[in-house]
């Protein structure tokens, strides 16, 4: 039988995206050959604020081309420089560098649900004093192409001053719909929340006052009719924050609007150990774009130190993703060896970066990043195919 060939536009971007993305793809091709009957066609190009600070673009047209047109996934690392006085790199419309790759691509392709596990695996340090793994198993879907993210802004200069600033919020029936169906359906795939195995999906918004959130749970009720066997649960964003620390075990499914999802994500990331371990998807009807949550962290780069695992989920969450949409189990396959070896290396916590050697495990000594993926990919040959 022929191998099946996936193109995949690389992106690593800028700081530390350089540095995980290669490891991510040192993974997916030993899973992949490891797993057998995939092939890929892997074409990186350079984008983001350095490349901006180089050329005067972002990216290359054949690099927005290929990611746009041909590419069966894209996979991204990060996105942001700064310049030689530290200050951000900036477009003359005041846009990040490397906006138009990270915002424009999930505008432009209809990413509408960026979906992000909070998952805490074996043997990684959480802040939650009193949670293990068995607590902390959520997915938070946050809505990917409005609210605070519709590119309907501006600045009001008088007399030489910025004066005025508005953001407009904007929440429209058809973007709620569809990522609102979406955490149903994602729902309907998991086992339920860690407390009490009930399939259980959380509305997080700020509804008792802002009218875009009313219609963002009008839509999360009347879709939830549709799904009788799932919980319907209500909070809003503010007291989230407090009951996603204090009962994080309750959380099954949880949908928030960009912002407030931009904002709940980073304290999921914490509490499954921190950035580093914390994938993303950008996920729409024809196109995913698969990146770590975390930045470039200009200030680590250049010392193999950061930590590669979020970069390596997010291959895994990616072939996940194309496994579905092709039927294609071999795929599955390669994302559920990936997801396991990462598993079994933090089980084993021998081999950990730096951000991982706290608390009990404050003994051992940091690797690098590559020596961790290392250990990762020694675990996937060690596998029986
Ligand atoms: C994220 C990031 C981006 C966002 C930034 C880099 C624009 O924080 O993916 O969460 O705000 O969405
Ligand atoms: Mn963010």
């Amino acid at each position: 039988m022929m191998a099946r060939k996936y193109k995949i536009s690389v992106l690593p971007g800028d700081g530390i995206g350089r540095e995980v993305v290669p490891e991510a793809i040192r993974v997916l091709k030993s899973a992949a050959s490891q797993v057998g009957g995939i092939e890929f066609e892997i074409i990186e190009f350079e984008c983001g604020g350095e490349y901006y600070l180089k050329t005067g673009r972002e990216w290359s047209k054949e690099a927005e081309q290929f990611a746009k047109e041909e590419a069966d996934a894209v996979l991204l690392g990060a996105i942001g420089a700064v310049d030689s006085d530290g200050r951000d790199v900036r477009l003359p419309d005041n846009n990040l560098a490397g906006y138009n790759v990270v915002i424009g691509l999930r505008l432009s392709l209809e990413l509408y649900a960026n979906v992000r596990p909070v998952k805490l695996y074996e043997g990684v340090p959480t802040p939650l004093a009193d949670k293990t793994h068995k607590d902390i198993d959520m997915v938070i879907i946050r809505e990917n192409t409005e609210g605070l993210y519709t590119p309907a802004r501006g600045t009001l200069i008088r007399e030489g001053v910025k004066d005025t600033a508005v953001d407009l919020r904007v929440i429209t029936r058809k973007g709620a719909t569809r990522v609102i169906r979406y955490a149903y359906e994602t729902a309907l795939k998991r086992d339920g929340a860690p407390v009490d195995g009930k399939r259980r999906v959380t509305c997080v918004d700020k509804s008792n006052l802002l009218a875009g959130c009313q219609l963002f749970r009008d839509v999360f009720d009347e879709l939830g009719n549709e799904y009788p066997k799932i919980e319907r649960d209500y909070a809003y964003v503010d007291a989230w924050t407090q009951w996603a620390l204090k009962k994080p075990e309750f959380y099954d499914v949880v949908v928030a609007p960009n912002e407030f999802g931009d904002i709940i994500t980073d304290l999921g990331g914490a509490i499954q150990g921190g950035l580093g371990m914390a994938p993303a998807g950008n996920i729409g009807d024809h196109h995913g774009v698969f990146e770590p949550v975390h930045g470039s962290a200009p200030k680590h780069y250049g010392q193999n130190r950061a930590n590669p695992i979020a970069a390596i989920l997010a291959g895994s969450m990616m072939m996940d993703w194309l496994g579905i949409r092709h039927d294609d189990k071999k795929a599955i396959a390669i994302s559920n060896v990936i997801q396991n070896a990462v598993a079994e290396v933090l089980r084993e916590s021998r081999v950990r970066t730096y951000d991982l050697c706290i608390q009990q495990w404050s003994r051992i000594e940091p690797s690098t990043t590559v020596e961790v993926t290392d250990e990762i990919i020694k675990v996937i040959e060690s596998q029986e195919s």
